[in-house]
């Protein structure tokens, strides 16, 4: 049993608190290779951020879930070694989909985890749900539960349309389960394709597309009726078009990409959404870095030549979520 309280970790509980009350969101961003960690312990401690580091399923299987694991430890020391005394970092299971991995993940020195149960019957996310709160809080995790349903990849959890979240369950699903915070279903989803074109609108002016708003209507309703308690959005990347541009120019192709509009994240970072999940502008920003410099330089093959910008280009996108975005600097 290793608890994340020896590792220098933090839970949500009162991360979640703060924000709700200050108007601001706490950056969850995915990570699966040390240049994400990096550059996320360098933008958190830059811009004196509280910060959530998630790990997928994928995550895991991709680079081992205890050499995630001692990552982030190792950004714990890092943003000390960086000059700052006191991080406050989470780790986070991402889309946990049984009570197993949860478990196994609270046993291994998470401080957070999230149990997807959103694709079940409502009373079996409910008993699902209930049961991992129980193992959590016993050992001071913290738990995100989800109701509603979004589209697309949710590790083993997929769908092709998205549900948005009933705001009439909410009281009694956060009561009953325990949870400390619950993702709920407005209209974001996964991936860099949120929309297709069909869904949305083009801008006369750039010809881009459009996409449809969030349904802020349900937000407020859920707000009313469990006032404070923490709100999550997953799938909230707004697919950076200049990022998607670069990828484009230098031989990629992504047509028709499309993310959530940067304006509708603010606005919600003010209400009691307090954690918003980031990943594909990672991804993006990662790769259009690697693709261009890989078009200009095409004689390297020393990966730290091209991981160095990508390190670069991931830490500035993470600074510009956390300043302009989620407004969480400057709240350590
Ligand atoms: O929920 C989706 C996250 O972006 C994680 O994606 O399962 O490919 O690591 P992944
Ligand atoms: P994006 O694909 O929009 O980055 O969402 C990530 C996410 O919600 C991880 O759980
Ligand atoms: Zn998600």
């Amino acid at each position: 049993m290793v608890s994340y309280k020896d590792l220098g970790l933090v839970n949500t509980r009162e991360m979640f608190a703060k924000a709700v009350a200050g108007g601001y969101a706490i950056p969850a961003f995915n990570f699966n290779t040390m240049e994400q960690m990096q550059a996320i312990v360098q933008a958190a401690v830059e811009t004196k951020s509280p910060v959530i580091m998630q790990v997928s399923k994928g995550a895991r299987a991709y680079a081992n879930g205890t050499i995630l694991r001692y990552m982030a430890q190792g950004a714990v020391e890092y943003a000390k070694e960086l000059g700052c005394a006191n991080p406050q970092i989470v780790l986070h299971l991402d889309h946990g989909d049984s009570f197993e991995i949860c478990k196994e993940c609270i046993d291994n020195g998470f401080s957070s985890v999230m149990i997807d149960g959103s694709s079940l019957p409502y009373e079996e996310n409910i008993a699902l749900t209930k049961k991992v709160v129980e193992y959590a809080h016993a050992h001071d995790v913290t738990v995100e539960a989800e109701l509603g349903v979004l589209a697309g990849v949710e590790d083993e959890v997929a769908s092709e349309v998205s549900h948005y979240t009933k705001p009439e369950e909410v009281e009694d699903f956060s009561k009953r389960t325990g949870c400390d915070s619950l993702a709920i279903s407005i209209g974001t989803s996964h991936g860099a394709y949120k929309f297709t074109p069909d869904q949305c609108t083009r801008d006369p002016k750039t010809g881009k597309l459009v996409p449809p708003p969030l349904a802020f209507d349900i937000l407020h309703e859920i707000e009313q009726r469990i006032p404070g308690f923490p709100i999550v959005l997953h799938g909230s990347s707004s697919v950076p078009q200049d990022e998607v541009d670069t990828i484009n120019q230098y031989g990629g192709k992504l047509p028709d990409a499309v993310g959530i509009p940067e304006e509708q994240l603010r606005e919600a970072s003010k209400s009691a959404v307090c954690k918003i999940n980031i990943d594909s502008d990672s991804r993006l920003a990662m790769t259009a870095a690697i693709r261009k410099h890989f078009a200009e330089n095409p004689g390297h093959f020393d990966p730290r030549q091209y991981l160095k910008p990508a390190r670069e280009n991931m830490k500035k996108m993470y600074i510009h979520k956390i300043v302009n975005v989620l407004g969480s600097d400057n709240k350590l």
